[in-house]
């Protein structure tokens, strides 16, 4: 679904990509942010992700959004029907859409603001939306979620509805969610609006699955960030020599993505040189999942209340919409 050319990285966002890749890879546990996933291949890999049956967040966000956006449309527009609707990390914006027809349906009056790191991502909703969803408001930014938050605010005044859906800010441990939440606290007005994806804790069985699917996608996903590393910044990863190992605790709810260097090996990036020792492990992602009361508490850290929660079938995954408290 992203048949756009390959997404460059502007100088100083290129920049930044270096020194977080070399940070990561000079700490004493080696990460690597999962937010640089997302080039053109990232993308489209991702997409095959949701379409695999293990992984199941997407169809059950897609089973709300399907059935419950009228009533998140009503909801938006009881206060009133003028105002923008921003959203963090919208990928092909699949789930979304639902939404976005129904605010059109309802004559709200909105202008759409997709942010997302991938200009890739960007490019594609700013041709597509318009053809699907014939009259949207629609201005892309493309940079990284708070930034890009700050920019919409200096474009307009207007009351603020942000949506964070497909359990992106499981992407985050608890503690920076938490985090996160207080700073869009900060960017938002009394009386906004924020809706949040969260994917719900259930049998430890089903989420590690959704992880490790038997086509190997999620493994290529993880890999792919080692070849964009090669081809971006003129490493040499030798990416058959790490295997993707997810793990999940369902103690603490968080399900993370490891890479694992299979030899002793040494990888350069410039003259920069990173030894692995053998089974020494890259920290790639982190799936954070909830309890229902664990994000009621974390509205009420960050300065927000609950209006409505939204489930799928199986009570699976939470969309939960929160009011900004003054
Ligand atoms: C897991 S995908 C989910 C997409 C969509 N929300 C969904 O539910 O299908 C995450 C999306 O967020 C974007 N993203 C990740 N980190 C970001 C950041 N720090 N700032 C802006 N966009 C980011 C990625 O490019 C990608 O499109």
């Amino acid at each position: 679904m992203f048949p756009l050319s390959t997404a460059q990285l502007p100088g100083r966002r290129s920049a930044t990509f270096y020194t977080d890749v070399v940070n990561g890879l000079r700490a004493d546990h080696k990460y690597l942010s999962s937010k640089y996933f997302y080039d053109e291949n990232g993308d489209k890999l991702f997409q095959q992700i949701m379409a695999c049956p293990e992984y199941y967040p997407t169809r059950c966000e897609l089973e709300i959004m399907q059935h419950q956006s009228g009533k998140m449309a009503r909801l938006f527009m009881e206060e009133s029907s003028d105002f923008d609707l921003v959203e963090l990390g919208p990928g092909d914006a699949t789930k979304s859409w639902f939404l976005l027809r129904e605010l059109q349906k309802d004559h709200a009056s909105f202008t759409y603001y997709p942010i997302d790191i991938s200009s890739n991502v960007i490019g594609w909703l700013e041709d597509k939306l318009p053809v699907t969803l014939p009259g949207i408001r629609l201005q892309g930014l493309n940079g990284e979620y708070l930034e890009q938050l700050h920019q919409v605010n200096t474009f307009s005044n207007k009351r603020k509805i942000v949506l964070f859906m497909g359990a992106n800010i499981g992407n985050m441990t608890v503690h920076q969610a938490t985090q996160f939440c207080r700073q869009l606290h900060e960017q938002m007005h009394p009386g906004d609006l924020l809706m949040i994806g969260f994917d719900l804790k259930k049998y430890p069985g089903t989420i590690l699955a959704a992880y490790n699917d038997k086509q190997g996608i999620t493994r290529a996903f993880n890999l792919n960030l080692l070849t964009r590393i090669n081809r971006e910044l003129g490493a040499d990863f030798d990416v058959e020599q790490f295997e993707h190992y997810p793990v999940y605790d369902p103690g603490t709810g968080s399900c993370k993505s490891y890479l694992i260097s299979r030899i002793q090996q040494e990888v350069h990036i410039g003259d920069n040189q990173f030894s692995f020792a053998e089974n020494e492990v890259i920290h790639m992602e982190i799936s954070q999942k909830y309890t229902l009361m664990e994000t009621e508490s974390m509205a009420a850290q960050a300065g927000f209340e609950p209006v409505d929660t939204f489930f799928d079938s199986k009570r699976w995954f939470a969309d939960v919409l929160w009011r900004r408290l003054a």
